[in-house]
């Protein structure tokens, strides 16, 4: 199934225009709202991964001659402006990954801004500066959103990753334009997630990790309607252990979750979704001092250790139970991936997932997509969600205010 297609099985994705069925645009101003949150390092990108996501959409208003207007949020300003989050060193970056400069503009609005988007050269880039510097950028403010509608002629939201914020530029901003379109990397997001949503190739499973199962738990519960697998590792694990009464230690565990997780598991078994916990893990002294891996016999943690990975044993269950999916989403890392020896349940995973033959293989956002880059595995994944919040909402099936306001009702 194409994108397009796919997108028509969003409920409400058939009132949603994609850069298809756009006019031409040679000379035409489109703002086009991206998801630029990127880690910077001394003025200095150092994942350039979402500003790649967005060039297909972007390459496409170019190399037409349109006059692109690219804006993002990075990081949490709270409405002031903060320098080390400017999208300067951002606007760089593009440029050199468009093989063309950049025009950067330090701010939003105004005259001088609205003159350079006219004298901007077609096929050209302008790059506005972090979105939430100013207040009414989180609070959906009307009156920021139509200032930034001057400065443009067309709107495309490519930004999937801030999707489910109803901030201005995503929402109130969209709907003030009459011509409104999902960019490319939107619309694979939306296809690659909606199909797992609403028409997933059975059987389908999920690999879900992360440190709190309360951030995850809806996703689980979601996703337990529609699997007949989940395995679970990362901190959420010793929550849902707890549940069965098996010893924890001094691991990591949200005491006020252990109640929900007993029922989830419950529930999951009327759904005839079977959910997998860690049966050994990588024990560590504490959190500042690990000290040397040590394998728990079982799934019980003595009082004295914490667990900081899954184990040798669950990643053989993890990995012989995972053959046979024909759909796999995995989201969220199996232990402290980023403390070695404790990525390990983390990167077999990826490994299992990678070498699965199995025709749809997702990895949704977050942690788990840099431990996936970090495996060097990611080109054996059908799709890399850059979402890390918007793919987990969209799982729990609500509607993402920025893809609800791309939706046209004729
Ligand atoms: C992300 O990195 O997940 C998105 O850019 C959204 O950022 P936020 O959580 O600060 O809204």
């Amino acid at each position: 199934m194409n994108t397009k297609e796919a997108l028509k099985n969003y409920p409400g994705g058939n009132y949603i225009s994609t850069l298809d069925d756009m006019e031409p645009v040679e000379g035409k101003r489109v703002f086009v709202r991206v998801d630029f949150n990127t880690p910077i390092k001394d003025g200095v990108v150092t994942d350039n991964t979402r500003i790649k996501a967005a060039l297909p959409t972007l390459e496409f208003l170019l190399n037409q001659g349109a006059r692109v207007i690219c804006a993002s949020h990075l990081g949490r300003p709270k409405g002031m402006v903060k320098e080390e989050l400017s999208l300067e060193p951002v606007a760089q970056e593009l440029g050199k990954l468009l093989g063309k400069d950049t025009v950067f503009s330090h701010e939003h609005y105004g005259m001088a801004v609205k003159n350079e988007t006219r004298e901007l050269r077609k096929g050209h880039v302008l790059v506005i500066e972090n979105l939430r510097f100013d207040p009414g950028e989180e609070k959906n403010s009307g009156d920021f959103a139509g200032r930034l509608a001057h400065l443009a002629d067309l709107y495309v939201n490519d930004a999937f990753g801030t999707c489910h914020r109803a901030h201005a530029s995503v929402d109130a901003l969209a709907r003030l334009f009459e011509k409104r379109f999902c960019g490319r990397l939107l619309e694979k997001e939306i296809a690659a997630l909606g199909t797992i949503m609403h028409n997933p190739e059975r059987p389908m499973t999920a690999v879900l990790g992360g440190a709190k199962v309360s951030d995850k738990i809806k996703v689980v519960e979601t996703l337990s309607q529609k699997c007949s697998k989940i395995f679970i590792g990362g901190a959420m694990a010793y929550t849902f252990l707890r549940a069965l009464k098996v010893e924890t230690g001094k691991s990591m565990i949200e005491n006020d979750m252990v109640g929900t997780c007993a029922k989830m598991l419950e529930r999951a078994e009327k759904n005839k979704c079977k959910i997998y916990l860690p049966v050994d893990h990588l024990l560590a002294d504490s959190f500042s001092e690990p000290g040397e891996a040590i394998v728990s016999d079982n799934a019980h943690i003595p009082s004295e250790k914490m667990a900081f990975d899954i184990g040798p044993k669950t990643i053989e269950l993890y990995t012989r139970e995972l053959t046979g999916s024909r759909t796999v989403f995995w989201n969220g890392p199996m232990g402290v991936f980023e403390k070695p020896p404790y990525d390990h349940g983390t990167m077999a995973v990826a490994k299992a997932i990678a070498e699965l033959d199995a025709p749809i293989k997702i990895c949704g956002g977050g942690d788990s997509v840099a431990a996936l880059n970090k495996s060097g595995l990611a080109d054996q994944f059908t799709h890399i969600s850059t979402g890390g919040g918007a793919s987990l909402e969209m799982l729990e099936g609500k509607p993402m205010p920025g893809i609800e306001a791309l939706k046209i009702y004729k």
